[in-house]
């Protein structure tokens, strides 16, 4: 059975005092999860160690990096690899963010290039995708996703993508209190697993796990969570508040 997952993104946020805070905050409140749920933590890459201390033990409570580099380790100031990531037991990394894509000219080829970096350390992608608003309001947002999920993940075999995980983040959705409708959300997640479907077959398709990213809180994510294709969600804002987080990982089916 593919995992339900809820995901933080803390981006560029807190300081390392305020990150072992909230950390504590969160395992102090109560949630819990079973045996086919995930809660991940993508935190900037100096608090990974912190935040995995914190979650020593735990088996289904996971650090994961918000980023690798495209290349094996060399001259690449300020990059971070993920062979240096597995280095330091970090099994899951977000890739294509639309904020990477967007403030850091993050292309498809790029994107590809560090799924399989990712992939070849052993290391889990996050794979991120999502339309901006002109395609949403021209309704093309389907083809734009499938585009999205063709140009950096179809060079991938079918082993390489059972068990994958995709976040369907609307930009338009991302930090704006403006969440996609749940039946929104469940329209593009079945058609995530339908491309992958045609590509790949019904099987491995029904393997993925598709988070929902954008405005996700405690108030909405019983009703987004609650829908057949959503397994999840990938949470910004509301992430770096315990009380809320801890009642997201909650609302996981
Ligand atoms: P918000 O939850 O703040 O809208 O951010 C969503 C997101 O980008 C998670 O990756």
């Amino acid at each position: 059975m593919r995992k339900q997952i809820a995901a933080a993104n803390w981006k560029m946020n807190l300081d390392l005092q305020q990150a072992e805070q909230l950390m504590t905050q969160l395992l102090a409140t109560d949630h819990s999860l079973g045996k086919d749920q995930l809660a991940l933590f993508a935190v900037p890459f100096p608090y990974l160690l912190t935040v995995q201390q914190k979650l020593a033990g735990k088996t289904n409570a996971k650090v994961a990096a918000q980023n690798c580099a495209s290349t094996n380790n060399g001259a690449y100031t300020g990059e971070v690899s993920a062979e240096m990531l597995k280095g330091m037991n970090v099994e899951y990394v977000i890739i294509g963010h639309s904020e990477r894509r967007e403030y850091f000219q993050e292309t498809p080829a790029i994107l590809a290039a560090k799924v399989n970096k990712a992939l070849e350390a052993g290391i889990k992608p996050v794979f991120c995708c999502g339309e901006p608003l002109t395609v949403r309001e021209a309704d093309t947002q389907n083809s734009y996703v499938a585009a999205q999920l063709k140009e950096s993940l179809f060079h991938l075999d079918k082993s390489q993508l059972t068990d994958f995980i995709i976040a369907y983040e609307p930009i338009w959705a991302i930090g704006t209190g403006r969440t996609a409708s749940s039946d929104q959300a469940q329209e593009m997640h079945q058609h995530i697993r339908k491309v992958l479907a045609d590509q790949y077959g019904q099987e491995m398709a029904d393997s993925v796990s598709i988070l929902y990213g954008g405005s996700v809180k405690a108030a909405n994510a019983s009703d987004i969570f609650g829908k057949p294709d959503v397994d999840g969600g990938l949470v910004g804002g509301a992430s770096l508040d315990a009380k809320e987080f801890a009642a997201i990982i909650n609302s996981l089916k």
